[in-house]
């Protein structure tokens, strides 16, 4: 059984990690033996993997430039933050607009190493444990409220974590519970990998949960149904490659793996 879902687990590097398998994924280099074992039987049966964890987080990085470039927002929740890579939201959102706050939220004991360190400069920027599995803990945490001001709107960021809660978690309860509590005027964003009925996602599923342990993917109406009855901005939830694409991004023609993640951003009235 892997880390990554329900508590948190104790640091053990002999167990594949999600937050390391996802780090290899994308050429980083804070991972161990069995995080390599798992990624690259992934990769094995699905080589253009790699092109899928880097499409998301480019998408990433056009929502953020979206929510601090466009709507307004100056405050960032990323629930699921993982590991400090090439280009870290803050980083993103600090070369938009440099007074803005973000708060990394995290079960992993090592992603909040990483980020800890990785911060001690910025006055911004916050790493604070936490699990999506309690709602409750992450809006009432000291950390959370001390950082960010909650009579402002916040963007929730929730970029590949949910397929990480199975069905009998309640993941729209949990989602639900956290846009209960954030201002008016919030945005969230939901990144989710896709059931699309194909045999390569099944595969990849498959791998996936006898690898980490847990994976769900859902098809597009049952991601839709996380954000509830939040509107969503255009072009509303679509393929990782269609929402608000730059110049150059790859699309699904490009890479048929590109089909199998969406993404969506919602706005709280
Ligand atoms: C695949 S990484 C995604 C990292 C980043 N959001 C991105 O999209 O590039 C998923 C992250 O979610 C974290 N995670 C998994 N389950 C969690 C939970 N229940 N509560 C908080 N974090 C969790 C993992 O530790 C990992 O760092």
């Amino acid at each position: 059984m892997a880390d990554g879902g329900g508590q948190g687990d104790a640091f053990d590097p002999s167990r594949p990690n999600v937050a390391r398998v996802y780090d290899y994924l994308l050429g980083g280099k804070d991972n161990f033996a069995a995080d390599r074992a798992v990624s690259d039987q992934i990769i094995a049966t699905l080589p253009q993997v790699v092109l899928g964890v880097r499409a998301q987080r480019a998408v990433l990085g056009r929502v953020i430039r979206y929510l601090v470039g466009e709507a307004g927002i100056r405050q960032l929740l990323d629930v699921g933050s993982g590991l400090p890579t090439a280009d870290n939201v803050h980083e993103i959102a600090h070369r938009v607009a440099p007074d803005t706050r973000v708060v990394y939220l995290d079960n992993d004991q090592v992603v909040l190493n990483h980020a800890t360190a990785l911060l001690a400069d910025d006055s911004s920027t916050f790493a604070v444990r936490g699990d999506l599995f309690d709602p409750p803990s992450i809006i009432a945490s000291p950390a959370v409220r001390a950082h960010l001001n909650w009579d402002k709107p916040i963007g929730l960021l929730l970029c590949g974590i949910v397929h990480y809660v199975l069905d009998s978690d309640h993941p729209a309860e949990l989602v639900g519970a956290l846009i209960d509590a954030l201002p008016s005027g919030s945005y969230v964003f939901i990144h989710h990998l896709l059931d699309t009925g194909e045999p390569d996602a099944a595969e990849l599923q498959a791998q996936m949960a006898k690898g980490l342990g847990r994976v769900q993917f859902r098809t597009m109406a049952q991601v839709r149904k996380l954000f509830g009855g939040l509107d969503l901005v255009p072009p509303g939830l679509v393929p990782v490659p269609q929402w608000r694409p730059d110049p150059g991004t790859a699309s699904r023609a490009d890479h048929g793996v590109l089909r199998l993640a969406c993404a969506g951003v919602a706005r709280k009235p």
